[in-house]
């Protein structure tokens, strides 16, 4: 396993986003709980929709999000667990099966039946951020979460995996070696959000987190305790802003303002009488202000966010994960915009709340509550990583954690025994 601890023995996450990169370091304490030691944040002008665009800017932004968590504890980090800063996120369930003969099924029946399914993951140059197994079966028995013990014939596997084009993966790992970091284990952010964030029961009977990020929506959903499906749709807050920069002829800085405070998705007649002051672009601010009523505001933020939930319900309704998505709870900085639940409530047809950081071992509180949405993936980075510290057996894990050339050696051992 790679190594997650630092010299201090501190657990140190990174989260670079489009809008600003955060990190968190904890003291783990066992599989549920980190105490949170340090925190730090900075913007970040070197990412667009997720991915690195300006290297000297992300490092940049990396290095100050460090340097700010590292004054809490007075120590150097130089190893990080990290989301992965790459737009695209695809899931692949690949389904394979092992002959028993009417044994007992055995840890190392377990660890073949996985290794064979991990073969059988297309030799493209994409990189494989998660091997999760989902589900197996024995002969006619399904949906068994821990098959050791029990006897059977054939023991069928379900094994997710999620990959992400190599070069976005490769510049990440420019800008961290650049910061003087080293990254043991690279996470799709709505994995991270969910784990943040989900309870237990939510996990179990079907959701899915959407984090609306500044530059992408990430999507998780979670069945039977599972990450069994995760996408990313480029679509984020920075096109709200946007369109309201446009609409209005303003700067992009007021209109990020006019949307946080007085964006909302949910019309009324009261906002027909209030006025809202916006300085046009290009003249002195002072002098140049028109004045519009806040349902405008509203009226050119609800088609941006309709579109985006029929998106994400179209996409879920595709891939067949829809039926099994019973909540959906929203993380992520767009997760604070007015009325957005219910107006995911409405299109998704679903039970939407939004998420906060369940399990946070912080009380000094060095995370301030008003800042959890921007930190929600670094707590779900010190959930994964306590976790996998403490050596959950490998019929649940995830088990690329085990780095890919262990996984090639281990192929080749199996392969050649
Ligand atoms: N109160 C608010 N109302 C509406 N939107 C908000 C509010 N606060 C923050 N946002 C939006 O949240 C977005 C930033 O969210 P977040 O910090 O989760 O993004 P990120 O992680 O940097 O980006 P990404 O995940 O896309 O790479 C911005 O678009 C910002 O405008
Ligand atoms: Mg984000």
């Amino acid at each position: 396993m790679p190594r997650l601890l630092n010299d201090n023995n501190l657990i140190a996450v990174l989260d670079i986003g489009t809008s600003k990169t955060c990190c968190v370091l904890a003291c783990p304490v066992n599989e549920d709980k980190a105490v949170i030691v340090g925190a730090g944040s900075h913007q970040n002008k070197g990412v667009k929709k997720s991915e690195i665009i300006g290297l000297d800017e992300s490092v940049a932004s990396v290095c100050h999000a460090v340097a700010n968590a590292e004054t809490y504890t007075k120590e150097r980090i130089k190893t990080v667990v990290a989301t992965a800063c790459v737009s695209a996120l695809n899931s692949l369930i690949i389904q394979d099966n092992l002959e028993l003969g009417g044994t007992e099924v055995t840890q190392s029946d377990i660890n073949r039946l996985i290794s064979s399914a991990q073969n059988k993951i297309p030799a493209t140059q994409d990189e494989v951020l998660h091997c999760i197994p989902i589900d197996y079966s024995l002969d006619t028995r399904h949906s068994i979460s821990d098959p050791r013990g029990l006897t059977g014939k054939t023991l069928y596997l379900s094994l997710h995996t999620v990959m992400t084009p190599p070069y976005p993966v490769r510049d990440m790992n420019t800008v961290l070696e650049q910061s003087h970091l080293s990254c043991s284990k690279k996470v799709a952010s709505p994995y991270a959000a969910g784990l943040a964030c989900l309870t237990q029961e939510e996990k179990k009977q079907g959701t899915a987190v959407i984090d609306l990020g500044a530059g992408t929506t990430g999507i998780g959903v979670f069945y039977e305790d599972q990450l069994v499906y995760t996408a990313r749709i480029p679509f984020g807050g920075d096109m709200i802003t946007k369109a309201i920069a446009t609409t209005f002829k303003t700067s992009l800085n007021n209109a990020e303002k006019i949307k946080t405070l007085k964006g909302s998705t949910l019309p009324s007649l009261s906002y027909d009488q209030e006025d809202v002051e916006i300085p046009l672009i290009g003249e002195d601010e002072h002098v140049s202000i028109v004045h519009v009523s806040r349902s405008k505001i509203v009226q050119t933020i609800l088609p941006r966010t309709e579109e985006l939930f029929q998106r994400i319900k179209a996409l879920l309704e595709q891939t067949g994960f829809y039926d099994i998505c019973l909540n959906f709870v929203l993380t992520g900085g767009g997760s604070q915009l007015h009325g957005i639940n219910e107006k995911a409530a409405t299109v998704l047809q679903r039970n939407t709340r939004t998420g906060q950081p369940l399990r946070l071992y912080d009380k000094q509180e060095i995370i301030p509550p008003h800042a959890y949405q921007s930190y929600m993936n670094c707590i779900g980075l010190l959930h994964y990583t306590t976790r996998t510290l403490l050596n959950t057996p490998t019929h649940r894990r995830d088990i690329s954690t085990q780095g890919n050339k262990i996984m090639r050696f281990f192929h080749w051992f199996l392969d050649n025994s």
